[in-house]
């Protein structure tokens, strides 16, 4: 080990026990990795205390991963001089500024700090992940690879996860729930559960809740296989359920959540979730198929609803339309938005039903919904049959 390389590993250890620890800067990349450029380290408060949060540069995205000080001590070692030529050090001491060159000389310059003051360890002030990307359940369930990284097939899957849960996410931090520290959420018609462990995680491991989730589907392979991997992540709040939406027995739940759920069974997770009181109502609805056969266009629109992509997305509005009123009619605000591109998937629309805490007028959005199915001449929409059973 080149005598500067390991003065520098010293003062950063040095650094971790004073305390006087800032930021280091692994650069010059000469590795095997031909999209690793640096490699930035910072503090970060975790649940096991304090750690080193790697952020890993590439060059077209980042990763970044937390180890404890003598891991974080022992991949410096492992890789300055190796891959990384360049390692720059601030503390609030001093900054040290090691380079290395070819023959292996190396210089090393040590400066008045930058920085004197000691900055705040809190993920706030990173870029705010929702779903990290190096959980193990990722893995497992073929979103990424064994390297962590997404899989090309599943890029669309992955971006639908994130903002999915970002979207929650955002919705949750502005309900009633936002101060809750206990939380009940179940995901329903949850596949292969992808949803439901990034929803998990995020509220168990990133906000730190003590949260229950619990996925319902009907295929018993994938509700099989996703208590296997809950179980091996020990996400010891994470069930899944095999059944029906519509026979499942919701209660006390706070969040209810439902991505993709085919035709109807939005509906059903719908109407669940107000049965249960819950807070939150999160759905993504796809296969809007109720509706379309029952619209009779009226003759002022005859002329555009002739035209069968035209009927689909009126019967995609409609549907939802009369979702977004019978939760309002039901007691919760709503907002119903795209949310993700629909280069990412075509079922990109999201309602969100927020209850309130004095119910609105029911009886004027009654009559609106009356007024729609009447001009449209449908006979019979899903969640409202249920509401009204
Ligand atoms: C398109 S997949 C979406 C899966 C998952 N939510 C996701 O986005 O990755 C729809 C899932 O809903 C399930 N499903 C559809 N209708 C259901 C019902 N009535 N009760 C329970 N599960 C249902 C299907 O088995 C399927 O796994």
């Amino acid at each position: 080990m080149l005598e500067n390389v390991e003065k520098f590993i010293s003062g950063f250890a040095k650094s971790l026990h004073e305390e006087t620890f800032i930021k280091l800067t692994l650069g010059n990349y000469k590795g095997s990795d031909e999209h690793l450029q640096k490699i930035l380290v910072r503090l970060v408060d975790t649940k096991k205390g304090k750690r080193l949060f790697f952020l890993y540069r590439y060059d077209t995205r980042d990763t970044a991963k937390n180890y404890d000080f003598n891991e974080g001590i022992k991949i410096l070692r492992h890789t300055l001089g190796t891959e990384f030529m360049a390692g720059h050090l601030f503390t609030t001491s001093n900054d040290f500024q090691l380079d290395i060159g070819k023959k292996g000389k190396s210089r090393l310059n040590t400066a008045k700090p930058t920085f004197k003051l000691k900055p705040t360890t809190s993920h706030d002030r990173e870029k705010r992940r929702f779903v990290q990307q190096d959980s193990f359940y990722l893995q497992a369930l073929g979103i990424t690879t064994d390297a962590g990284e997404v899989r090309d097939k599943q890029q669309d899957k992955w971006k639908q996860i994130n903002k999915f849960v970002e979207t929650l996410g955002r919705f949750f931090e502005n309900s009633l729930l936002a101060n809750r520290k206990e939380l009940k959420i179940v995901d329903m018609g949850c596949g292969k559960g992808y949803l439901t462990f990034a929803t998990y995680d995020y509220f168990k491991n990133i906000l730190g809740l003590d949260v229950k989730v619990i996925g319902v589907d009907t295929k018993s392979e994938l509700v099989g296989l996703c208590n296997d991997i809950a179980k091996t992540c020990e996400f010891n709040g994470l069930q899944f359920v095999n059944g029906w939406i519509g026979d499942y027995d919701l209660q006390d739940t706070d969040i209810l959540i439902a991505l993709h759920a085919c035709n109807t069974a939005t509906d059903d997770a719908i109407y669940k979730g107000i049965k249960a009181n819950a807070d939150l109502i999160v759905v993504a609805p796809c296969c809007h198929q109720e509706i379309r056969p029952q619209i009779k266009s009226p003759e002022m629109l005859s002329g555009i609803l002739r035209h069968g992509v035209m009927m689909e997305r009126m019967a995609e509005t409609i549907t939802d339309g009369l979702r977004s009123l019978l939760l309002e009619k039901s007691g919760y605000s709503t907002k119903l938005f795209e949310f993700i591109a629909t280069e990412h998937t075509p079922k990109n629309n999201m309602l969100v039903g927020t209850k309130l805490e004095k119910k609105s007028a029911a009886v004027e959005t009654a009559a609106q919904i009356a007024e729609i199915k009447e001009f449209y001449g449908i006979k019979e929409q899903r969640l409202e049959t249920l509401l009204n059973s």
